[in-house]
């Protein structure tokens, strides 16, 4: 039996074409010839560009267009004209060039067009869709048209569904689109459209689906819009409007579906939306759009799907939604609820609930988890706390369960086990314990059971699509058990600060898939496995590590993976869209001395290595010089001896290099100097001597301490001048030091603080998000279109 799943409106236009093109009947008419000579040109083009035909193989000479694929004629009088053509995701070829489609310009009788789904480029011919005067139905959907909408298209003065999604259409949405009166669907989403709605838009009398999501529209919605009554999805989310939402809304008695998602709106969310009675699908969320939690509503609508995430609510969650039986999705998620989870809403059965960060406090109610059609309970970073109720493996249905960041004590009961859907489980940061852990059913790929009192042997009793497995913050112990060996498939292990002793399993290097391992603060000894390499973090900070550094560490040569598959987690594609935003399997990495969650959407960009902390000996091997991507490189407080290779200059993407306390000698190579991001540099006692290398990076580089015990360091960032027989000078050697300081120090005034702001662009576009909460792109609601 298929859950439940909230569904929308938005798909009941799916077949709006195609269903149309059925209802003519085809045999027995014989086109015109020059309509067949224009499909032929078409399909000659098509072949030209290298596009797969075979599906157009009943295409020839010999027979009438009428009876070929794709194709559907009519008889008005006497010809058989062709009314339609059905050219959805006709094209197999990566991209095709929109010149192609110029021979069905001549298709003056066309009723219906759809190209939808074809990697179609370029801009769309005005002249050529001048031609098209009769087009009723057009679907341009899905495909990567660009430039702006031709005057042209808004001559056809027939057209009843427009369907430009997906594209890169780019300008303002034009004024005369309201010359299109008899328009029941227009659907501008996820192009580029900037500027405001205009407000011709109130010719659009017939409208019942308008869809202008992911654009850069702004302004206000046009009063006008009210005038629309036949609307039953208005869909605006993700924009940048703002205003008030216009009165007139409620004129629409058919309005299903109001999604405003992530807009710029301001002022509170009026009552009267939960009058309109049809209304099913309600998404508000951090539209800057606030809820008062105070007035009386009493809803007339029945709810399928409600968001009003990040509405500054505040007192217990809303007694109202008590009656709305139907409901199926509900986020309420960044607000400041308080109060228990009431056991009403227990009764509801929802299928997706997320209450994420607010201030909800006491247990959870055992009855919440007799619900059968439970996929998604999202409520981390509450105050939820008591025992997790016994009868958890109740909720057969689940998929997701995430209860992070709360109070939860006592240990994880063992029904658990039951839950043979869960593919998602985090857990972390609660007050949880035991050191007996349930076996986990096979579809497991995510467990994050980090920063709880867990204790004993790390767990093993998963099924081997585990992934992603986060232990880190607990307590622990004993060695890594062998059985840990056939989860070959692990892309993620993070077990840092227990007390894990042994050695580092040599099995690791055999994961090939890992990409991150991170056993920071734990108690392993031994050497590191000579063959671990394709990592893109490798935290081995703070043990009790001897031997050398292997030189095959720094290779990455294995595909880059988290891009492609971190976010899809084997979870239904419903619920795919929600957890995309979840900042799973994000990570704590010692940045600059400080801990930063780095988000695993750059871990196909960004490496780290932190190897400090250890006993470490022996030389650097020049092949760290190879790490990709590597941004930060700690080796500090180890025993590491010899030089520092030339070829760190080689990691051009380096941001942090740590090698203090050690027992490094020999110069510090000029190539360091040619590290363009580089922004801490630390390599304090050591037994380093020479001048330290100058250039408009390293001179930033001065804090003194950074460059302490050493064994005769000098340079302009430690304001030591060196002797002028090291030759390491410039040219302008009849200066004296006091003056080379003193233009030295001017010159690092005029240097722009460009290069630590590296860091906080970084944060802006989300390379650091998570626990900082730096960026606000936190937002689960934002999946209007799958839900
Ligand atoms: C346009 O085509 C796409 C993809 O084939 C389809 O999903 C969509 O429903 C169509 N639009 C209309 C208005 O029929
Ligand atoms: C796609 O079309 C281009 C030219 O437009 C051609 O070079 C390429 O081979 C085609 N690819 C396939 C898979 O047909
Ligand atoms: C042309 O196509 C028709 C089907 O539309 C087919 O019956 C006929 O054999 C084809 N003729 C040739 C010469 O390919
Ligand atoms: C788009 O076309 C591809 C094949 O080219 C197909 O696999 C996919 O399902 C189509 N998508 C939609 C939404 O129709
Ligand atoms: C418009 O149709 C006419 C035939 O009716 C044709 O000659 C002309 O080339 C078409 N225009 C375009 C731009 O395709
Ligand atoms: C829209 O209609 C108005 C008034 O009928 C007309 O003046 C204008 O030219 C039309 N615009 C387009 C693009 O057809
Ligand atoms: C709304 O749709 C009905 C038929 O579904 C139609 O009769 C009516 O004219 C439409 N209303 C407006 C304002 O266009
Ligand atoms: C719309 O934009 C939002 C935020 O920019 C994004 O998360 C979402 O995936 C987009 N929706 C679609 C269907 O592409
Ligand atoms: C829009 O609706 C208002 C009433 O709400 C009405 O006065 C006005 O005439 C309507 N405009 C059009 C163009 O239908
Ligand atoms: C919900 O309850 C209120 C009274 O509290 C009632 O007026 C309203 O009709 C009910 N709504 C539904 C959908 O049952
Ligand atoms: C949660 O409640 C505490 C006090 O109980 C308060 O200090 C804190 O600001 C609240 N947080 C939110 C997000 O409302
Ligand atoms: C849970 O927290 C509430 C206060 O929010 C407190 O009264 C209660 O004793 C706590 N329960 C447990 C089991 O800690």
């Amino acid at each position: 039996m298929p859950p439940k799943m909230p569904t929308s409106s938005l798909l009941l236009s799916a077949c709006f074409i195609s269903c149309i093109l059925h209802l003519f009947y085809t045999e027995g008419f014989s086109c015109p010839d020059y309509q067949r000579a224009a499909l032929l040109d078409f399909k000659e083009l098509l072949v030209s560009v290298g596009s797969s035909v075979q599906e157009l193989e009943s295409w020839n000479f010999s027979s009438t267009c009428c009876e070929w694929t794709r194709v559907v004629c009519r008889a008005p009088g006497a010809s058989d004209d062709v009314i339609g053509l059905d050219f959805s995701h006709l094209n197999s070829n990566s991209s095709l060039n929109s010149d192609v489609l110029s021979p069905l310009f001549r298709l003056t009788t066309l009723l219906l067009l759809d190209l939808s789904n074809n990697s179609i480029q370029g801009e769309i011919s005005g002249p050529g869709i001048a031609n098209l005067s009769r087009l009723v139905h057009l679907n341009l959907s899905r495909n990567s048209f660009n430039g702006n909408v031709p005057v042209e298209l808004l001559h056809l003065r027939h057209l009843e569904s427009l369907d430009m999604n997906k594209n890169f259409i780019q300008g303002d949405i034009p004024s005369d689109i309201g010359n299109l009166t008899e328009l029941k669907i227009l659907s501008l989403g996820q192009n580029k459209f900037s500027g405001e709605i205009p407000s011709s838009i109130l010719r659009l009398t017939n409208l019942e689906m308008l869809d202008f999501q992911n654009n850069s529209l702004s302004g206000h919605i046009p009063v006008e819009i009210g005038n629309s009554t036949n609307l039953t999805i208005l869909a605006l989310s993700n924009n940048l409007f703002s205003g008030d939402l216009p009165l007139s809304i409620q004129k629409m008695e058919k309005l299903e579906t109001l999604l405003l998602e992530n807009n710029r709106f301001s002022g509170e969310i009026p009552w009267w939306l939960f009058d309109i009675k049809q209304m099913k699908n309600l998404r508000l969320g951090g539209s800057r759009l606030s809820w008062n939690n105070n007035g009386r509503v009493s809803p007339k609508s029945r709810l399928t799907g409600l968001s009003l995430n990040s509405c500054n609510i505040s007192g217990v969650i809303p007694l109202w939604l008590s009656n709305q039986t139907t409901m199926e999705f509900l986020d309420l998620s960044n607000n400041s609820l308080e109060g228990v989870f009431p056991i009403w809403l227990a009764h509801l059965n929802i299928s997706i609930m997320m209450l994420s960060d607010n201030n909800l406090t006491g247990s959870l109610p055992p009855l919440l988890f007799q619900s059968k059609s439970l996929l998604m309970l999202e409520l981390s970073r509450n105050s939820f706390n008591g025992t997790l109720p016994e009868n958890i493996g109740e909720a057969r249905s689940i998929q997701i369960l995430m209860l992070s960041g709360n109070k939860f004590s006592g240990s994880v009961p063992p029904s658990i086990s039951n839950l043979d859907r869960l593919v998602l489980l985090d857990l972390s940061s609660n007050n949880l314990s035991g050191n007996k852990f349930p076996v986990f059913n096979s579809q497991l790929t995510y467990m994050d059971f980090s920063s709880n009192r867990f204790s004993g042997e790390v767990p093993t009793s998963f099924g081997k699509n585990l992934f992603i497995m986060s232990l880190g913050e607990n307590d622990f112990s004993g060695p890594l058990p062998n059985n840990l060996a056939s989860f070959s498939g692990l892309k993620h292990i993070d077990l840092h600060d227990n007390n894990i002793s042994g050695t580092i399993p040599e099995f690791l290097s055999h994961f090939s898939s890992l990409r991150v391992l991170n056993l920071r603060n734990n108690s392993f000894e031994g050497t590191i496995p000579d063959t671990l390499r394709n990592l893109r973090i490798l935290d081995l900070s703070d043990n009790r590590l001897d031997g050398i550094i292997p030189s095959r560490l720094g290779e990455i040569d294995a595909p880059d993976i988290y891009a492609s598959t971190t976010y899809t987690f084997g979870i239904d594609p419903v619920l795919q869209d929600l957890v995309k935003n979840c900042r799973c399997a994000d990570l704590i990495v010692n940045w600059k001395k400080s801990k930063r969650v780095l988000s695993s959407q750059n871990l196909d960009f960004y490496s780290f290595l932190d190897l400090s902390s250890n006993n470490l000996s022996g030389q650097l091997p020049p092949s760290l010089g190879k790490y990709k991507g590597l941004k930060l490189l700690n080796l500090s407080f180890n025993s590491f001896s010899g030089d520092i290779p030339t070829s760190f200059g080689d990691l051009g993407t380096l941001e942090t290099l740590d090698l203090a306390h050690n027992n490094l000698s020999g110069e510090i190579p000029e190539s360091i100097a040619k590290l363009p991001q580089l922004n801490y540099f630390d390599v304090n006692t050591n037994k380093l001597s020479g001048s330290i290398p100058q250039g408009p990076q390293m001179d930033r580089l001065n804090d003194k301490t950074h460059y302490a015990n050493n064994s005769g360091l000098c340079g302009i960032q430690v304001e030591i001048p060196c002797q002028l027989t090291t030759g390491k000078l410039d040219d302008d050697n009849d200066n004296d030091d006091g003056q080379k300081l003193f233009s030295w120090k001017a010159l690092l005034v005029g240097y722009p603080v460009g290069l630590l702001s590296t860091i906080a662009v970084a944060y802006v576009l989300g390379h650091f998000d998570g626990k900082t909460r730096i960026n606000s792109t936190w937002s689960f609601g934002s999946s209007t279109w799958s839900i």
